[in-house]
């Protein structure tokens, strides 16, 4: 369905009755005319929906106590954090809109173009305020006029709603420009990457105001708030938990179309987590690998455009992001027909072992990469018992040869994105140590290409990746996505009891 065509000037009548700016099509404001009467007619009859009782989301004192602990981090100084906002596919449709994290992260919130403000208060602390596209104005005809108005795309929540359900003053974004170049001098800050706009804008006015703000400022804005991202809350925890359970299922829904899929191809495997996804949640949380066969040892195969056939593996790395955007990442690597050949066994079981040593390796306390180093040592020491390396295995691993096979890294922390906290402080991170309420993933693989003349012929196409979402706990850890099976009995039985045969 497209729009408004005709003229490319606004009618009159989308002239601001209030005098506030008026909206603009994204797409430049192609508008049709339309006749006096009916643009009278259209500003009227129309009931008030304001609500009143409302409660504020569950994750509202949440993300307060996270603005509380920016906010001691940053005295004095004015942080913005911008939600983004659409961007085009093709032509006049766009992709779906997906908040940028660090703004959920701060807000709960996740529409289009809103905006964090944390303005400084000569006190001390700051001021938050949540900068949002208010209802539309029914006088000027934006909301039906336009093509992001409430008449196409969907009720908006008043400020005053938004307020009262985000526990944050929230004030129209179409007055942030003004708010910004009016405001007290102090050193401000933003997440970049999200709003070219505003990032444009606060550049100039830093330059007006001869601030010595730097990019290395900003950068280290975006650094902070992934750094409090690594430990998780005990709501995001439930969120998380909620993203592996409905992953579960997802698998399951594979499990049970396999059949479809042989018929078909990897699109019907794509196709049918999706459905899961889009039901209980918002989204797949990154494109969904269901790689069958040697598609399997393609890392990032999303193509999913292969034959499904019995007596080869399917690879299925596939997330469901709930309505909140926390992800799931998980990888089952399972035998099409139900059955692992001895070959296939043999390749999944040394995978199984590295990661029991993997997950063995994930405690409070314990570095980060202890789980990596784990499961890469029992994958390099089963490739030299097999004849594919060459010991001691002290060599292998420090010259990282078993990479040729394994590939990839053995995980990753996991929370609003996949490969969340990517700008953490390497030493909080990478060469930081895990702590209770991290969670991240363990998923080592062995990875043998068609093309590989360094392996026997019966190795060559088999991938497998095993993957799960696991919890540091205060004791230990705590595998999140234990609903699915791990080892390849278990993937045998489990394939049996969710899909019988016959
Ligand atoms: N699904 C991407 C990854 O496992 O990191
Ligand atoms: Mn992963
Ligand atoms: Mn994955």
């Amino acid at each position: 369905m497209t729009e408004h065509q005709g003229q490319q000037q606004p009618p009159p009548d989308t002239a601001a009755a209030d005098g506030a700016p008026v909206f603009k099509s994204r797409k430049n404001g192609v508008y049709r005319s339309v006749s006096d009467e009916l643009s009278a007619w259209m500003r009227t009859g129309w009931a008030d929906t304001e609500r009143s009782e409302l409660e504020p989301i569950e994750q509202a004192p949440y993300a307060a106590k996270r603005r509380a602990a920016l906010s001691a981090r940053f005295p004095g100084e004015r942080l913005v954090i911008p939600a983004g906002g659409l961007k085009t596919r093709s032509n006049d449709t766009e992709y779906p809109f997906r908040a940028a994290c660090d703004y959920v992260y701060l807000t709960g919130d996740q529409s289009d173009d809103g905006c964090l403000v944390l303005e400084p208060r000569p006190d001390g602390g700051h001021d938050a305020t949540v900068y949002l596209r208010p209802r539309s104005n029914r006088d000027n005809g934006e909301f039906w006029l336009d093509a992001h108005g409430e008449l196409w795309s969907g009720r908006r929540d008043s400020l005053t709603e938004a307020g009262r359900l985000l526990g944050v003053h929230a004030a129209d974004v179409r007055t942030l420009d003004t708010v910004l170049r009016e405001a007290p001098a102090a050193p401000t800050r933003i997440v970049r990457g999200h709003d070219a706009k505003l990032d444009q804008a606060l550049a100039e006015l830093r330059a007006d105001a001869d601030a010595d703000t730097t990019d290395d400022a900003d950068a280290e804005l975006a650094i902070h708030i992934d750094d409090a991202r690594l430990v998780k809350d005990d709501w995001e925890i439930g969120q998380l938990q909620r993203a592996v359970d409905s992953t579960v299922r997802g698998f399951e829904d594979v499990v049970r179309t396999l059949d479809a899929a042989q018929a078909t191809s990897e699109r019907y495997i794509e196709g049918t987590f999706f459905l899961r996804a889009r039901v209980e949640g918002n989204d797949v949380g990154y494109g969904t690998i269901a790689a069958a066969g040697p598609h399997a040892t393609t890392l990032h195969w999303m193509r999913n455009d292969g034959a499904v056939r019995s007596g080869e593996l399917l690879l299925l790395d596939a997330g469901v992001e709930t309505t909140t955007l926390y992800t799931a990442d998980v990888t089952r690597t399972i035998p099409i027909g139900g059955t692992f050949t001895d070959t296939q066994r043999r390749v999944y079981d040394l995978v199984f072992a590295a990661q029991e040593a993997g997950i063995a390796a994930v405690a409070p306390g314990r570095a980060y990469r202890d789980f990596h180093d784990a499961a890469q040592r029992i994958l390099a020491e089963g490739l030299i018992a097999w004849g594919l390396l060459d010991g001691p295995v002290e060599r292998v691993v420090e010259l990282g040869l078993q990479r040729r096979y394994t590939l990839h890294g053995t995980g990753h922390m996991l929370g609003l994105d996949v490969h969340d906290c990517a700008v953490a402080r390497t030493e909080d991170y990478i060469d930081g140590r895990l702590a209770a309420g991290m969670v991240l993933t363990v998923e080592p693989g062995l990875y043998f290409q068609p093309d590989d003349l360094t392996v026997p012929e019966e190795l060559r196409g088999i991938g497998v990746r095993i993957e799960d979402d696991v919890l540091v706990t205060p004791e230990g850890n705590r595998v999140l996505s234990d609903g699915l099976p791990r080892t390849a009995a278990d993937v045998e039985a489990w394939m049996a009891r969710v899909a019988p045969q016959g």
